[in-house]
């Protein structure tokens, strides 16, 4: 079995973080979103894997995740000129998956359970596609799945009035059978090849199609707080480990992660679950946490910070209390150096602040 892995696509809704960068690099917990993709197809003995790539962003994910090597996966890089819609992306591996079953996973997408069970599953079956769905609370958001006596009726793209709550997961376990329909798909309103779409038609040419319910946490990260949520709960699911410095006085509860070469200087309070990368720096007088990671070499001093992500490279210099925040790699929050109420700023183009 082949794993896909899609790593094109707009990211407008988390712009301006995606105006440098593609959204699946964005860190949840201190890693790329795509590598819990990468992992979860490791996992399940899926080591020759293709990634999509497309646009600006290409040329980072192939710097990250290079041969595969680092990883213990085997990784073919595949070009896809414009995000023209996943089923598009997936067309583009048909000569990659030649005549074996194979799992296409959105890069964007976090899912706590393990897919072995499922790949496994799959490859015994005589499926020709298998999906993942997931009840969710807002099914006007999202691929649905109606389902009447354990089969799939009926496969929606966002639906104004939908019949059931059933999302399709950016999961999907596929043969061979779908290149042929996605190449008779027309193309959607929003000018994509949809992948509901060409699951439709597969249950509308009596293919057989399945499907899992995912039980455990699944998110799709279109928006911050989808990055800022499952970033919380991936923290809470990591095993604590200390590899840093810490000196006197300081404070720290619940699941925390620090990694080498990271000081966490006196009267500071870490509040767990919080993870900080290597060679940080936090100074006296600050409070991190609860649901917050640091990335790697941040300078974090006399603030006050809770449920955000801060990338890597980051100095926060000053006191001033940070919520529900991302903020992006190499970024700077100091005190304004001539001690006056004006406030300085340096800001590209979409950002959003909330004083
Ligand atoms: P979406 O989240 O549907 O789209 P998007 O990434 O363009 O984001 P936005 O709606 O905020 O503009 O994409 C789902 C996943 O599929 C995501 O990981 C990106 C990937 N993708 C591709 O690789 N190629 C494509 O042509 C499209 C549409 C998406």
């Amino acid at each position: 079995m082949k794993g896909i892995i899609l790593h094109g696509g707009h990211g407008t809704r988390l712009r301006p973080l995606t105006h440098t960068g593609p959204k699946q690099l964005l860190p949840i917990a201190n890693k790329p979103m795509s590598q819990y993709c990468l992992e979860a197809l490791k996992e399940a003995g899926i080591t020759d894997i293709a990634i999509i790539v497309g646009g600006l962003g290409a040329t980072k994910v192939q710097e990250y995740y290079g041969s595969g090597e680092r990883f213990g996966v085997k990784i073919s890089y595949i070009q896809q000129d414009q995000p023209r819609g996943i089923s598009h992306a997936v067309r583009l591996c048909k000569d990659f998956v030649g005549d074996q079953k194979f799992v296409v996973i959105l890069g964007d997408n976090i899912i706590k359970e393990h897919i072995s069970e499922y790949a496994r599953n799959f490859q015994q079956s005589d499926a020709d596609a298998s999906i993942l769905l997931c009840e969710v609370s807002n099914p006007t958001a999202f691929g649905i799945a109606e389902v009447k006596d354990g089969q799939i009726i009926k496969i929606m793209e966002k639906p104004e009035n939908p019949r059931s709550n059933l999302a399709v997961t950016g999961i999907y376990f596929l043969t061979p059978t779908i290149f042929d329909i996605i190449d008779r798909l027309k193309p959607s309103w929003r000018n994509e090849l949809e992948i509901t779409d060409a699951l439709q038609m597969i249950l509308d040419e009596k293919y057989k199609i399945t499907y899992y319910m995912v039980t455990d946490y699944w998110k799709d990260t279109g928006t911050p707080n989808d990055i800022l949520h499952a970033n919380k709960v991936i923290l809470e699911s990591i095993e604590p480990y200390f590899h840093g410095i810490k000196e006197l006085n300081v404070t720290i509860t619940g699941k925390v992660m620090v990694g080498e070469n990271t000081i966490i200087k006196s009267n500071s309070k870490i509040i767990g679950p919080v993870i900080i990368g290597k060679n940080c720096v936090i100074h006296p007088e600050t409070r991190i946490g609860p649901n917050t990671s640091i990335g790697d070499n941040s300078k974090i001093s006399k603030c006050d910070i809770e449920n955000s992500i801060i990338m890597p490279n980051c100095n926060i210099e000053t006191n001033i209390k940070i919520r529900d925040s991302i903020i992006a790699f190499n970024s700077e929050i100091i005190s304004n150096p001539k001690n006056n109420d004006n406030k300085i700023f340096l800001l590209g183009e979409g950002t959003k602040i909330s004083l």
